[in-house]
Parts: structure tokens; C-alpha cells; sequence
């Protein structure tokens, strides 16, 4: 298995719930941009349930080549990489802030998916599960620079699961609402809205073995998105959203 991300507790937890449920891999691939924050979790996967894995750095905006993932195969990619960034009110007008969401959530994230998928078209078979989110449906003006790079994340994993599923290799886009880990720890959330990392890791183990397209976590969040995505527009700039 293959995890982007590694240290984004939603990523963990859906390692751990895939593990808990009885699976296990050759070797467990935990590409992450901080390697000391990792080491953790790697050793409590030995410890706990006798998984190997291998963490190898990996930062975004510094990677000039993917010469050290050569070695890596697996027919199990998830990922979990993304980047908050700063919300409109404090970094519309902050250029390395916006330059860093574009990029953390799609411009240097879209090359190493797609290494990976090639390797997977190869071998003919596969599942790719990545993160994105609502905020990608509909440009809101709380956080529209983020949004816009989600939405452009979501259209290309719709366009890879059109592509691959010719291939054999199925694509899942997980569109997580609110989720309770460090990205959000500074946010006032409603609580009935707000997936733990165990209760995402539930759904999202669920959407993998029904091998789903998309799945929203928490599910009520695809009925509100059905609401704000159907808001006439002339009515939607006015909301404070
Ligand atoms: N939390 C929410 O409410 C929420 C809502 C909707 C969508 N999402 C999406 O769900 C996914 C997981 O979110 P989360 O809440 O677990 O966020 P998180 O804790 O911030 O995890 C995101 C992970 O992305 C990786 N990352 C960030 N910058 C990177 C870089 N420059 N290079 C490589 N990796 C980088 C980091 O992993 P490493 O430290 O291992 O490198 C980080 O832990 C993200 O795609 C997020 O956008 C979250």
C-alpha cells in the first residue's frame, strides 16, 4: 500500500481500520514531507500489527524528481496530501500563500498521482482512494483559492477514473465536510457535522471495498452540497459563506 500524506490522521486511521479489518501488504510505502513526525507511526504498525512499512520524505514543493520511488509498487494508493492554507479574510492577497495551496492540493500533487497510475495501468489492475473535498463544489468566498484547487483535484480524478477504468484500475474521490484533525484544530466546527479520523476511516473503508466513485464523509454532506450547489447564483453572492 501506498500513502501520501502519512501523517494526516485521517490517513492513519484508515491504515489502522484496513489493518483492524484483516489485511495486509508486502510493505506499507508512507511517503510524507516530514519524516521525524512518521517515525511513530511506523514503529506502532510493526508493534501492533506486525506490518512492515518503509517512510520515505517527500516534500511537494522541494521534490525535482521521483528517482527514490522507483522501487515502490502496490496496487493500493491513498491519499491524504492537502493544504488549508490561510482563508480569504487573512491570505486572498498573500501570493505564497496562494501559490502553495495551488500546489500542495493540485499542481505537484496531479504528477505523483500520476506516477503512480501509470504504474498501475501497467500492471492492469489497482485502486487509487484520494481526498479531496466540498469545497470544491462551489466557489464560497471564506475560502475560495483552496476550493478552487479541490475542484480542480476533483475534475481530475473524475477525468483518471474515466481513464483507468479501461485499464482495470478503479479511482475513488473521497469529499470530506468537516473532519476533526490538525488541519481544522483552529476552527469552531459543528459537532454533528464533523467526522472524527475513525468514523472517516469507517467511511472510507466502505467506499473502497463497494470500489465506489465518490463517497461524501461525513454522508450528509452530499445532501447539503445538493442544496448549495442548486442556490441560483444572483442568491448565492449574496450569502456570507
Ligand atoms: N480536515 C478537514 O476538515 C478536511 C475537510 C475537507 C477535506 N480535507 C482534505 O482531507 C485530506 C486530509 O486532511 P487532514 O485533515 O488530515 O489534514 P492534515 O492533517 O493537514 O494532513 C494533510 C497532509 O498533507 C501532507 N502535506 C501537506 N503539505 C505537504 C507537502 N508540501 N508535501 C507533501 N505532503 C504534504 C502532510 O502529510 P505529511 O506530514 O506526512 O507530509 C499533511 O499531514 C486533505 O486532502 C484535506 O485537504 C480535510
Amino acid at each position: 500500500m501506498i500513502v501520501l500524506g502519512s501523517n494526516s490522521e485521517i490517513a492513519q486511521a484508515f491504515v489502522e481500520k484496513i489493518l483492524k479489518e484483516g489485511e495486509r501488504f508486502e510493505n506499507i510505502y508512507l511517503l510524507t514531507s516530514n519524516k521525524d513526525l512518521c517515525h511513530k507511526f511506523m514503529q506502532h504498525l510493526e508493534v501492533k500489527y506486525g506490518q512492515s512499512s518503509e517512510i520515505i520524505e517527500l516534500d511537494l514543493l522541494n521534490a525535482t524528481t521521483y528517482d527514490n520511488l522507483k522501487h515502490i509498487e502496490s496496487d493500493l494508493l491513498f491519499c491524504a496530501t492537502g493544504y488549508l492554507g490561510k482563508n480569504s479574510a487573512q491570505g486572498l492577497y498573500d501570493n505564497d500563500n496562494t501559490q502553495r495551496i495551488i500546489d500542495v492540493n493540485y499542481a505537484k500533487l496531479v504528477p505523483l498521482i500520476n506516477y503512480f497510475s501509470e504504474k498501475m495501468e501497467k500492471n492492469g489492475k489497482g485502486h487509487i482512494i484520494a481526498l479531496s473535498s466540498v469545497a470544491g463544489e462551489r466557489g464560497r468566498q471564506s475560502n475560495f483559492v483552496y476550493g478552487s484547487a479541490k475542484a480542480g483535484f476533483t475534475a481530475y480524478l473524475s477525468g483518471l477514473r474515466n481513464y483507468l477504468y479501461h485499464k482495470g484500475v478503479s479511482v475513488t474521490t473521497i469529499k470530506p465536510g468537516f473532519m476533526a484533525t490538525k488541519m481544522t484544530e483552529d476552527l469552531e466546527l459543528p459537532s454533528k457535522l464533523t467526522a472524527s479520523p475513525e468514523q472517516a476511516s469507517h467511511y472510507i473503508y466502505k467506499a473502497y471495498k463497494k470500489k465506489k466513485n465518490i463517497a461524501y464523509v461525513l454522508p450528509i454532506w452530499g445532501v447539503i452540497m445538493f442544496v448549495i450547489r442548486n442556490i441560483p447564483e444572483f442568491i448565492f453572492k449574496k450569502l456570507k459563506m
